[in-house]
């Protein structure tokens, strides 16, 4: 079979990562997970103490950031590393979800990172998912899908994936948290957060994981005529 690049593009906490990650992986595909490039850009801010409102310093920054995804044989995921330290884990905590909306608006982030995913799919064969992949990253995917879901659902499922991890948010707290980052995502300038028009919507409230991973594949295989 040709090899394409399948773009899942949808609002924060709907099951992108997951579906996405096995669909790769029953492809056989290589998986790429913008969103933790983002998170770890925002991560590296936070800790350096970067000035949002100073683009030289964000340009200085965004030169001293190195990221790179290595296949982990315990967890079968492609962490990410920044500057050469796993931080797959650490990029996931709120205080980071907190300010990764902000930190993604600006130009400079944008076109490093952007530059950046375009390379790592050259070759094809690719699962990525974000919120500008359809639209901006690679606007001719041979594959496009939206995702979304019920906002309440997708806050029950953060405060549980949350939760595993040893961070306890009440739902209201998460539920603000969801919706301020779409706001953000969808209305920013640069790039905002919106369904390709020649996207499949994927809304995950009701169906399993494995019915997300099989809707995904079965369009790829073409059974699903639009
Ligand atoms: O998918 P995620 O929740 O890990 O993404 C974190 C944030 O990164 C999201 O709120 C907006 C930003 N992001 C983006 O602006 N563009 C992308 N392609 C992926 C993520």
């Amino acid at each position: 079979m040709r090899k394409i690049i399948i773009a899942i593009d949808g609002y924060s906490g709907c099951g992108k990562s997951t579906t996405a990650k096995k669909v790769a992986a029953k492809l056989n595909y290589l998986y790429i997970d913008t969103g933790a490039m983002y998170r770890a850009t925002t991560l590296y801010f936070l800790e350096s103490f970067i000035s949002l409102s100073n683009p030289k310093e964000i340009d200085k920054a965004l030169s001293n950031i190195h990221l790179n995804f290595i296949f982990n044989s315990v967890t079968g995921n492609n962490d990410i590393f920044l500057n050469n330290l796993n931080v797959e884990e650490e990029i996931r905590k709120m205080y980071v979800s907190e300010k990764v909306s902000q930190v993604s608006t600006l130009p400079q982030v944008r076109k490093t990172l952007v530059d950046q995913q375009r390379r790592m799919a050259k070759k094809g064969a690719v699962v990525m998912d974000g919120r500008d992949i359809g639209t901006n990253v690679f606007p001719n995917a041979e594959l496009k899908v939206f995702v979304t879901a019920d906002i309440n659902i997708r806050a029950a499922r953060r405060q549980q994936e949350l939760f595993e991890k040893g961070e306890e948010f009440t739902l209201p707290y998460i539920i603000a948290n969801l919706n301020e980052r779409d706001r953000i995502d969808t209305t920013r300038t640069e790039n905002p957060l919106r369904k390709a028009e020649d996207a499949y919507i994927l809304d995950t409230s009701y169906i399993t994981i494995n019915e997300q991973v099989d809707y995904v594949v079965n369009l790829y295989l073409g059974k699903v005529i639009p």
